[in-house]
């Protein structure tokens, strides 16, 4: 009883990070870093855990940021569209370059959204339009409030919506968050190497996310720890299933 006190006392306590990436230098330097493997991993995943995903549709991806998994998920699903949001215009002009470099403005629209829409009167207006999927990486850990990312996934569903969310899992031991700095991201630039260190102190367990889901009565969800430093949280949103 004592021992499991202790031990649980001796973790990583969370440490927020600021919200928004709205710095240039830090937009330019996430937008720049090589994020293939972790980024193709997340869009391999998708599909593994949605083998039913209908053939087309279009995906709403939460924190696009420069959006290099909305491009990736639109070039895997070449019948899909996607909205991608984020709020911080910096990130936005990557990602805005990185659409038409890639020829895919046909398919992919970036907007400047934060979430969660604070506007409840404009909500009220809103069309009853809900995506078919919804999907988001690394944007939970950066919110002051992680209820916002459930109340956005709510707002934006409907019955049968497919839900796929990947983010950081906040290690046991701060000395663990470094060795990861040093492990996955060795050559990149400081500013970013300091940003992975303290996404990783702002990242959830998985105990702490189940919380979340219960509260926000999303538990239908499930979460589970992929990997060392990652946790995904995936399901089906109740109602009728999607005609496939
Ligand atoms: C670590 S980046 C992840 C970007 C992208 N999903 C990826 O995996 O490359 C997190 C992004 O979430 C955005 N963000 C943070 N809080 C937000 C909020 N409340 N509303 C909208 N975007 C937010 C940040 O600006 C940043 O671009």
């Amino acid at each position: 009883m004592t021992n499991l006190g202790s031990e649980a006392s001796a973790l990583l306590t969370r440490i927020p990070e600021p919200e928004l990436m709205d710095d240039d230098d830090q937009a330019r330097a996430y937008a720049e870093a090589d994020f293939a493997e972790p980024h193709n991993h997340f869009v391999q995943l998708l599909q593994e855990t949605f083998p039913q995903l209908p053939k087309t549709g279009t995906a709403l991806d939460l924190g696009c940021g420069p959006g290099d998994i909305t491009l990736r998920f639109a070039r895997a699903f070449p019948a899909w569209s996607v909205e991608g949001w984020d709020a911080s215009e910096a990130m936005l002009n990557f990602g805005y370059q990185a659409v038409a470099a890639a020829e895919l403005q046909n398919r992919i629209t970036l907007k400047k959204v934060y979430v969660p829409q604070r506007d409840t009167a404009s909500d009220t207006q809103r069309d009853p339009v809900s995506f078919p999927l919804i999907f988001s990486n690394s944007l939970l850990h950066h919110l002051a409030d992680p209820m916002a990312l459930w109340t956005e996934v709510k707002q934006q569903s409907g019955p049968g919506t497919l839900v796929f969310i990947m983010d950081l899992m906040r290690p046991k031991k701060r000395e663990t968050a470094r060795d990861f700095v040093d492990l996955y991201a060795q050559d990149e630039p400081e500013v970013l190497r300091r940003d992975f260190f303290n996404s990783l102190l702002a990242a959830y367990r998985v105990d702490e996310v189940q919380d979340q889901l219960v509260q926000a009565g999303l538990d239908k969800l499930q979460v589970r720890a992929v990997r060392d430093r990652h946790l995904i949280i995936w399901g089906q949103i109740s109602g009728s299933p999607l005609n496939t």
